[in-house]
């Protein structure tokens, strides 16, 4: 099946040339969910511009994100690896996911190559707009990691923080910081009202108007404002029937319209791919400040549908046909593999890739092509999705201990033996149970080289105290005396 897969992509390859280094611009949302969109059914219909991206593009049904959480998600897609393999885990308790909270020694391997890193090769300049999430400690940052501009946060907005116990979040332009969110960017935490999304939009359209002109560019928008809190400005506060959460699809949905915009007016909509997608399922552990997955089971943190399944829209005026509908299974780190085929890149030769370059789908999105895909929660391989089948050889839904404390990632969906509070092993007998799967699962296992895992080590002394340019800001606050140990991760 490999084999003809293989034969797919190279012969349609070459009419992926459509266009010399086209443009690429991945919009990636934080926690927002499949079923949030208009074009996917959500009754309110308030996404009229992501409907509009969908009706001109083309919409893949089964996108999958390589993490049902933030941070190896991330790194994933600007890896084209799975976690286990670019370190983007932790085996400190097995089958729990990790990530980078403040206190996280670790960040992305510098053995690892992103992304931005090989485009700028053909001579690419990459923006990141928003949350990066893959290491704040100097060395992890976009800048050092391939980036040439950068505005946004390492870290989620979580807060505000007393600056004495735990400090607020910084947020960054390129390798400095520039302020703090809660003190010098606002988040209103009982109102649920910032400027955020307006300037991650404001700062998406000026990159792209510098850009426009210099050659290619590869922009990487990623706002937050659908990650719990949930926010939006006064302009779209208060307008959703959806509430809080809609309210920030709103905002999240006119800056796509604004991007678009941009690219038109700048004239370079023709040149360049759009991607819209999520880097994990919607959080329903936040309740109403969650989002919807739509008919899929459970949310984020869960190796469910509803946890792995992400909005998948491809844009390209002129190069992808309008309103064409695509069901193969994609995961995000063919984006990766898609978008160094698309700049005429060959991915690094001295390791194991999982992304697949499938530009010929997105203009013969009919084509079959046959892969396995693996869906991991911390080290632990739980399931393997291909074509119409999908094996679950471990289920793991909340843990008990907090369930009790009211944390739920299955709200109102339990399924017996399926959604199990314990981590339970189906090897011998897996769940939808499919030969094909369990050889391809086998094959996998086989030739797998973890990477060192990066997220086994916390440590107050690395919380951000003191980021890059804190001097300038006379915002430098008193590191404390570095405590590391094993960091604690509760699911
Ligand atoms: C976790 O990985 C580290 C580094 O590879 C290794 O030294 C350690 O033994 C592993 N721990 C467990 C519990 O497997
Ligand atoms: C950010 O870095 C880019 C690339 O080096 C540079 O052109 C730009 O002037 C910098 N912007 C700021 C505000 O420092
Ligand atoms: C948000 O932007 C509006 C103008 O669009 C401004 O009036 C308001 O002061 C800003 N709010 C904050 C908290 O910066
Ligand atoms: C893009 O549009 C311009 C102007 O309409 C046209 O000259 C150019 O050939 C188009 N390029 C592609 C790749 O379609
Ligand atoms: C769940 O699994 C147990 C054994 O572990 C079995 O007895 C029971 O019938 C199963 N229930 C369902 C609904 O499959």
């Amino acid at each position: 099946m490999l084999c003809g897969l293989s034969f797919v992509v190279v012969v349609l390859a070459t009419s992926a040339a459509a266009s010399d280094s086209p443009n690429i611009v991945i919009m990636l949302m934080d926690d927002m969910g499949w079923g949030d969109l208009g074009s996917n059914g959500e009754p309110s219909r308030e996404t009229p511009h992501l409907d509009q991206l969908a009706r001109e593009g083309l919409t893949a049904t089964s996108m999958y994100t390589a993490a049902p959480l933030c941070s190896p998600s991330r790194a994933a897609l600007l890896t084209g690896r799975l976690p286990i393999r670019n370190g983007f885990y932790s085996n400190n308790t097995h089958g729990r996911n990790a990530y980078t909270p403040q206190n996280i020694v670790g960040g992305i391997s510098a053995s690892e190559v992103l992304l931005p890193e090989l485009l700028k090769t053909r001579g690419y300049t990459s923006g990141l707009i928003g949350k990066w999430h893959l290491g704040h400690r100097t060395p992890y940052l976009p800048l050092e990691r391939g980036f040439d501009y950068w505005f946004g946060s390492p870290n989620c907005h979580f807060g505000p923080y007393s600056d004495v116990t735990t400090p607020n979040i910084p947020v960054f332009r390129n390798a400095s910081m520039i302020g703090r969110y809660y003190k010098d960017f606002a988040i209103d935490r009982a109102t649920g009202v910032s400027n955020m999304t307006k300037m991650f939009t404001e700062e998406a359209v000026a990159f792209i108007q510098r850009q426009a002109r210099e050659g290619p560019f590869f922009l990487l928008w990623a706002p937050d404002a659908t990650h719990a809190p949930t926010y939006a400005s006064l302009k779209f506060h208060g307008t959703s029937r959806r509430g809080r959460y809609g309210d920030a699809v709103r905002e999240l949905d006119a800056g796509v319209g604004a991007i678009v915009n941009a690219l038109r007016d700048a004239n370079v909509d023709n040149n360049t791919l759009v991607v819209f997608t999520s880097d994990n399922g919607a959080a329903l552990v936040s309740k109403e400040e969650g989002g919807s997955n739509g008919p899929f089971l459970c949310g984020k943190q869960t190796t469910f549908e509803g946890g792995m399944r992400a909005p998948g829209i491809f844009w390209w005026p002129g190069v992808i046909a309008p309103g064409s509908v695509t069901h193969q299974v994609w995961s995000q780190m063919d984006l990766f593999s898609t978008a160094l085929q698309l700049a005429g890149i060959t991915p690094p030769h001295d390791r194991e890739m999982d992304g697949l370059p499938l530009a010929a789908s997105l203009f013969h999105p009919d084509h079959e092509f046959f892969r396995p895909i693996f869906l991991y929660r911390g080290d632990r391989l739980m399931a393997v999705r291909q074509g119409s089948y999908k094996m679950h050889v471990w289920t793991w839904s909340t843990p008990t201990d907090e369930l009790r404390r009211g944390i739920n990632f299955c709200p109102g969906s339990e399924v017996a033996n399926v959604t199990t509070p314990q981590p339970t092993d189906h090897s011998i007998a897996p769940v939808l149970f499919n030969v094909v799967l369990l050889e391809a699962m086998f094959a996998h296992r086989a030739k797998l080289r973890r990477g060192e895992p990066q997220l086994n080590w916390c440590d107050p002394a690395v919380m951000h105290w003191a980021p890059p340019g804190c001097e300038e800001l006379g915002e430098c606050l008193k590191v404390p005396a570095s405590n590391p140990t094993l960091c604690n991760w509760p699911h």
